[in-house]
């Protein structure tokens, strides 16, 4: 039996629905000892910001019982050495590019989606809206990142889908009341597809010495502790939505990544979990084969929300 695990998000062709989290990938040539990344559906690359970052400093990466606590301050090269020193090498073996931008106002991201179009950088844009709203603390009404407010979530979608004609991925907080009102404010801008969920806010203290564990205090938990969170706001979100949903959180096995797809989610990125396997998205794309075989599914689509009730 053949299986197509071809996948079309918001306009995005991807040969299979597998791609890997930003900032866990780097940009893509560390891990490519370990397995050819252009088999992968997409390589998404760490979040771009107009200039370099140099992050937080550490400790600013450590250890939960079931995922891990960062607070990296999205340390990145900035968008010109990505282009010029990065890109190449996606470029070279054929990957397709999921360009993942940070930025601090509406302009500032529709440059970076610009210049990433311009130059071939990326073939979807996915915007980060993880930002601090310095933009405009006033219609913030106490919000402290962009996504975490559906109206700036919304005016930001529409600044970057002016500026680009490639696809464009907004990618939501799950720290919110209700992400279901951020995915439909970016649908309202003229997202392309969601993305979600990126980390939950979160913090330790050691006890002996009663100093925050991160550098920074506070810092988002990843890995399998938040996956049951996020394959839940994956199923409310897919009910509000008619834009194609990128799920996250916690995937480690193609088991975890069927759980996104029966929930909604068209496409699942792995994050977190390429810290301890490397090769786990390679695994995913193979056991989601695996698994339509077994479940006698010739193309992989039907199976998006068709969890069964
Ligand atoms: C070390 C680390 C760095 C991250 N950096 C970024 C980033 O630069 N941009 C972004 O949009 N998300 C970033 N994320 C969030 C992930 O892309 C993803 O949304 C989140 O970790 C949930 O997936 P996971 O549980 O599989 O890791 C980062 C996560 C980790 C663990």
């Amino acid at each position: 039996m053949s299986i197509s695990l071809r996948v079309n998000l918001g306009g995005l062709e991807m040969k299979n629905p597998v791609t890997v989290a930003s900032g866990t990938f780097a940009y893509g040539e560390e891990y490519d000892q370990y397995f050819d990344i252009s088999q992968l559906g997409a390589v998404t690359v760490k979040s771009l910001s107009l200039r370099p970052r140099a992050g937080n400093p550490p400790p600013r990466l450590v250890e939960t019982p079931a995922g891990m606590l960062n607070a990296i301050g999205l340390q990145n090269v900035g968008i010109e050495a990505y282009l010029k020193d990065k890109l190449p090498f996606l470029r070279k073996k054929g990957c397709t590019i999921i360009g993942n931008i940070y930025g601090h106002s509406p302009e500032e991201y529709a440059q970076l989606a610009q210049r990433l179009e311009a130059e071939g950088g990326a073939d979807a844009i996915e915007a980060n809206l993880s930002c601090p709203n310095v933009h405009d603390a006033r219609t913030a009404r106490g919000c402290s990142l962009v996504a975490q407010n559906p109206e700036l979530v919304r005016q930001y979608t529409v600044a970057i889908k002016t500026a680009t004609r490639l696809p464009v991925f907004v990618k939501l907080s799950p720290n919110v009341v209700d992400i279901v009102e951020s995915a439909v404010a970016a649908q309202e801008g003229g997202a392309d597809a969601v993305s979600l969920i990126n980390t939950l806010l979160g913090m330790g203290i050691n006890p002996e010495t009663r100093r925050p564990i991160l550098s920074n205090i506070v810092g988002g938990l990843s890995g399998p502790a938040i996956r049951p969170v996020a394959v839940k706001m994956v199923w409310d979100v897919a009910k509000h939505l008619k834009i194609p949903i990128l799920g996250m959180g916690g995937i480690c096995t193609a088991s975890d990544a069927m759980q996104f797809i029966l929930a909604g989610a068209r496409a699942v990125a792995v994050g977190s979990y390429v810290f301890r396997e490397p090769t786990a998205p390679m695994k995913i794309v193979q056991g989601l084969d695996d698994y339509c075989r077994r479940h006698g599914v010739a193309d992989i689509n039907q199976l998006v929300g068709a969890m069964a009730v």
